[in-house]
């Protein structure tokens, strides 16, 4: 129960893929239940499969356009059940220049976000947000260790209704 005078909503868990579809399904998962002005921070190493898991996101929000990485861009836009917002913050070195270029548009609370290199916008990218660290495993398998930390009561309610029983 959350206790009165009680600040934030928060909840946290774990849990892994084996393969990159599986990665992609809960991608799909959280697509379909999302909400307006979810935001959906990824953090994890080249190749950890950020992107497989945003294309699920699209999926399951319907979009029917081809998702990539927004590697010349900063942010992609796509048309689905909510508005599908693609950011992929890697190629910025210095948080200031995302918001110089645009990066935060009052529309993302109309629609769904997702972050890929979110640690790299630092306290620029709004706290209420559901983070995703996607780790390889150690051994070199196709295993992702997946964490998550949902902030704010729509990213935890979310995060439990997809997330929790995985
Ligand atoms: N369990 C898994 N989950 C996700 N991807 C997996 C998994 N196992 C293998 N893969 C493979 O790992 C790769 C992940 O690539 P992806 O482009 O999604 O990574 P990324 O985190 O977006 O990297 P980048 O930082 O370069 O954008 C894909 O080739 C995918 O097929
Ligand atoms: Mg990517």
């Amino acid at each position: 129960m959350e206790q009165p005078g009680a600040t934030a909503i928060a909840a946290a868990g774990s849990l892994a893929t084996r393969t990159a579809e599986e990665t992609r399904r809960i991608g799909r998962a959280l697509g379909a239940a999302a909400h307006a002005g979810t935001l959906l921070a990824l953090v994890g190493p080249l190749g950890a499969g950020k992107t497989e898991l945003a294309k699920g996101v699209a999926e399951g929000l319907g979009v029917a356009s081809v998702v990539n990485s927004p590697t010349f861009v900063l942010m992609n836009e796509h048309a689905g059940r909510l508005r599908f917002f693609h950011i992929d913050a890697y190629r910025l070195d210095d948080p200031e220049e995302a918001v110089a270029a645009g990066l935060f548009d009052d529309r993302q609370a109309a629609g769904v976000a997702v972050v890929e290199w979110a640690d790299r916008l630092g306290d620029r990218l709004a706290a209420d947000r559901l983070e995703l660290t996607i780790q390889p495993a150690a051994d070199g398998s196709d295993t992702r260790l997946i964490g998550w930390r949902a902030s704010g009561a729509a990213h935890a309610r979310l995060a439990a209704g997809v997330l929790a029983d995985r």
